[in-house]
């Protein structure tokens, strides 16, 4: 038992809900990895080159000589007009900014749909894998949550009409990231989308679509998001976190006019608003198209970066070692051969110096022991091709001893 699972001592009684909150199995490996001389491929970080640290700066000047005052006041809970208004007119379908919510981070916008939507034992639907941190936001609120089968062009719309169940039993959405998914990296293809939509459409079941890495591709862009398809049909969650920064803690929800006061009383109880003077820096960042000029640097710099560890792979792996090529996002999802475990390979790649997160952490049921992810955007291509090497001679040296 270690200190965040001790029960807590003296006159506390827990809620059954913070019961239900762990430690994210992530957070727990990223301790290990800082340990210096480790090559990471754990962390979901993007790569701190890509910040646009001059923009920001003089960003922040503007800011503070022109409107410190609104800058640095108490706001509206929507977010700051101006910005609320460029994230509408980058968005591929016909978005009312009246319809975008600004939220600290997209995480937010996870936990603001859980607030609203799941009751104690509501049904709710994920990928399998998906991305551990909305099964963190939806877990405290007591839903059973259910995996839909998933292979490498996203949901198994099939399993997931067997899956929705009817009447108070029925799933209240499902939660599903197109995109270069984390973890695996995979891309939810054309006809799969289609399908997706039409049927959740036809069976009133809402998307919550989670798009953070959406911009970040490498060669061409990813089909039209879900929500572009049927708006009125679910929620489209977005970041500023892989294009911009992430400390600056700001993402946005576009939401039906159905659903939009109830997120927003929801984000009123949180935190008010998201903060005011970080919404104007982005703003004033964006204006004049620097994103338009910003992303394709970084998609440049991810792509060389992916190229990299691929060719690594190919070139050090045991050939039962397999993986799948993303083309786009940060992951990489590989797979050891037969009997293999990752979570017990982890301590021997460690100390070897190179870590990864096992795949397990990423299912709420049924994990694959054998699967992990590989970030590749953190470490430069020198480092991907030491830290790969030392991954292959774990791998062959820890080979049938998990
Ligand atoms: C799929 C997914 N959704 C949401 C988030 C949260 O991002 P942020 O809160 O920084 O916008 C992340 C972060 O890694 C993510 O991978």
């Amino acid at each position: 038992m270690n200190s965040t699972t001790l029960p807590p001592s003296g006159p506390w009684t827990l809620a059954r809900r913070a019961a239900r909150m762990n430690p994210s199995v992530i957070r727990e490996i990223l301790k290990i990895t800082e340990k210096p001389g480790i090559i990471s491929f754990a962390g979901g970080l993007p790569s701190s080159k890509t910040f646009p640290v001059a923009e920001f700066e003089a960003a922040c000047t503007q800011v503070l000589e022109n409107d410190a005052h609104a800058a640095l006041q108490y706001a509206a809970s929507e977010g700051y007009g101006p910005l609320r208004e460029m994230v509408a007119a980058r968005l591929p379908w016909d978005v009312d900014p009246a319809q975008v919510l600004i939220t600290t981070g997209s995480q937010q916008g996870l936990d603001l749909v859980a607030k609203v939507l799941i009751d104690t034992d509501s049904r709710v639907l994920v990928e399998t894998p998906t991305y551990l941190g909305a099964l963190q936001a939806f877990t405290p609120m007591e839903p059973v949550i259910e995996s839909v089968d998933s292979d490498d062009e996203g949901v198994d719309v099939a399993d997931l009409v067997r899956k929705i169940g009817s009447g108070a039993n029925k799933a209240r959405f499902l939660y599903v990231l197109p995109n270069f998914q984390n973890p695996t990296g995979r891309t939810m293809t054309e006809a799969r989308r289609a399908t997706l939509v039409a049927t959740a459409a036809e069976l009133g079941l809402p998307l919550i679509e989670d798009n953070p890495y959406g911009d970040l591709w490498f060669d061409t862009p990813p089909p039209a998001p879900l929500t572009a398809r049927n708006p009125e049909g679910g929620i489209y969650l977005g970041s500023f976190s892989k294009v911009l920064a992430p400390g600056l803690r700001l993402g946005f929800c576009v939401a039906p006019k159905a659903i939009y006061p109830k997120l927003l009383q929801a984000k009123q109880a949180a935190d008010l608003h998201s903060p005011s003077f970080n919404q104007r820096m982005i703003a004033e960042v964006m204006k004049d198209g620097f994103l338009d000029r910003h992303i394709p640097t970084i998609r440049a710099l991810y792509k060389g970066q992916r190229d990299a560890m691929l060719q690594a792979l190919a070139k050090d792996m045991p050939s039962d070692v397999t993986w799948n090529t993303p083309v786009g996002g940060m992951f990489l999802w590989a797979r050891l051969p037969e009997g293999m475990n990752a979570q017990s390979l982890l301590p021997h790649a460690v100390d070897k110096g190179v870590a990864f997160v096992p795949g397990a952490a990423f299912y709420n049921d049924h994990a694959d022991p054998r699967a992990l992810r590989l970030s590749f955007v953190t470490p430069n291509g020198d480092e991907i091709r030491r830290g790969v090497a030392a991954l292959a001679a774990a791998v062959q040296e820890h080979r049938g001893r998990s």
